[in-house]
């Protein structure tokens, strides 16, 4: 395998305009392999650290200057010569370079670019698809894992974070069930997003701007009108609820999370402060009455026995993912399989930092029973690796925002083409449920 000559790094920009960080390597035969970090904006407190400069004359602070530098003046020089296709030994000395748990000191922004420039280059090396790539990679660490085009959840509502209306839910989601193929899903999804347009266009709410994910940001009063919206637009589709489409939710809870006083403040509540078992009541009854699959975050990001009785309370028909509260960390997904909390995992590259440790708590989730979902960040670019890493590493689901806005439908598009090349000489595999373990 020919090694690994140059690598460069430069700051470009995000789907919000933000600075982030794009690295290019080249190997001894000419072949190239680039990648963009993503950003998130409702970060969970235990991620890996994003190093942003500061300095407020550029990008307002926001500028990624000094990971670029840690690129261009340490990391290039750490791996240079190495196997690319050895992607532990390069996650390792990534890491060691580093030398902080939290990736802190170079930057995870900095780090992860590297690592999955890295994958890319080997993959182009070796004359595979990526995602063949980082199968081949993956069976290293759970060698049951098959190649499967995962199952998308849909943003059609933002609240939280990541919108500028009145929901304190983070997203509203939507699963398409049973259909044949990821194609078949794709304009299932697409048909009721229009269709959600036009009902919030009939109720007067404001439809037009969408959030950083693409998903509607309407004016809404509860989190449940959230829900009847998207009821009635799977309905104005011509599709059944629960049958032809169900429902996902991201409530980020960690966001209206009092931990001075341990409970949970929503608008729709007047910020009347409840605890964990009042939430997981007020969870409990939207599962009720509406098809809900998957709710993700329904308690804050330390709320460990919250968390214990969420999962014993609605573990058995839901599934319950763990973003913040796991950060894809393998030490906290192994508390969370220890204390029955949760029962799935939430996975984001850059809540860790590197592509083998993403791979550990994929594998991890997976030898316990733990599902995953691989996840995109809201401040996206146009790389697409984490179409390639689902597939890749079979777990099944993937969240990447919505159908609108090109940083989202790259990715979209990019498992259209999976799912062709899968199509061809082998029969595509896509999951067309939420898997059942
Ligand atoms: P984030 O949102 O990228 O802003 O963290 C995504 C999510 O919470 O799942
Ligand atoms: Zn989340």
């Amino acid at each position: 395998m020919p090694r690994i000559q140059s690598t460069i790094a430069r700051e470009v920009l995000d789907s919000r305009g933000r600075p982030t960080v794009e690295v290019e390597i080249r190997t001894e035969c000419g072949k190239k392999g680039r990648a963009i970090a993503p950003s998130g904006a409702s970060t969970g407190k235990h991620e890996a650290m994003e190093r942003r400069d500061g300095d407020r004359k550029w990008y307002g602070g926001l500028g990624v200057g000094g990971a670029v530098q840690a690129v261009n003046q340490i990391l290039g020089q750490v791996i240079s010569g190495m196997n690319p296709a050895d992607q532990v030994a390069i996650d390792t000395a990534l890491i060691a370079a580093d030398g902080t748990p939290n990736k802190g000191k170079l930057g995870a922004n900095a780090i992860l670019a590297v690592s999955m420039a890295t994958a890319v280059v080997a993959a182009e090396t070796e004359g595979l698809e990526l995602y063949e790539h980082l199968h081949q990679l993956y069976l290293k660490k759970n060698p049951k894992a098959k190649i499967i085009v995962p199952l998308p959840m849909v943003n059609m509502i933002s609240g939280g974070l990541h919108a500028g209306g009145n929901l304190d839910f983070q997203d509203f989601l939507i699963y398409p069930e049973g259909c044949n193929s990821y194609r078949e899903a794709l304009e299932r999804i697409v048909k009721v997003y229009n269709s959600l347009g036009r009902v919030l266009a009939k109720h007067g709410e404001t439809h037009a701007l969408v959030g950083d994910e693409g998903g509607y940001g309407p004016n809404l009063t509860a989190n449940e009108t959230a829900l009847e919206r998207i009821m009635e637009a799977i309905l104005l589709a011509g599709l059944k609820p629960e049958e032809d489409v169900s429902i996902a939710l991201d409530v980020a809870a960690s966001h209206f999370f009092d931990a001075d006083i341990n409970a949970y403040r929503l608008r729709e509540w007047h910020e009347a402060p409840r605890h964990a078992e009042e939430m997981v009541v007020f969870l409990s009854n939207l599962a009720q009455k509406y098809p809900i699959r998957s709710i993700e975050d329904g308690l804050a990001e330390d709320d460990w026995s919250g968390w214990q009785t969420l999962t014993a309370a609605l573990g058995r028909n839901l599934q319950l993912v763990g973003d913040d509260l796991f950060t894809t960390q393998v030490a906290r997904i192994e508390r969370g399989i220890k204390e029955r909390s949760a029962n799935a995992v939430l996975i984001k590259l850059n809540q860790v930092g590197t592509v083998s440790e993403t791979f550990d708590a994929l594998a991890l989730a997976a030898s316990h029973g733990y599902r995953a979902v691989v996840s995109a960040r809201s401040g996206e670019t146009e790389d697409t690796f984490i179409a390639d890493l689902a597939t890749a590493s079979g777990c099944g689901q993937i969240k990447i925002g919505s159908v609108a806005r090109s940083e989202r439908l790259a990715k979209y598009n990019r498992l259209l083409r999976i799912e062709d090349h899968l199509g061809g000489p082998r029969v595509a595999a896509f999951q067309k449920r939420v898997p059942t373990e």
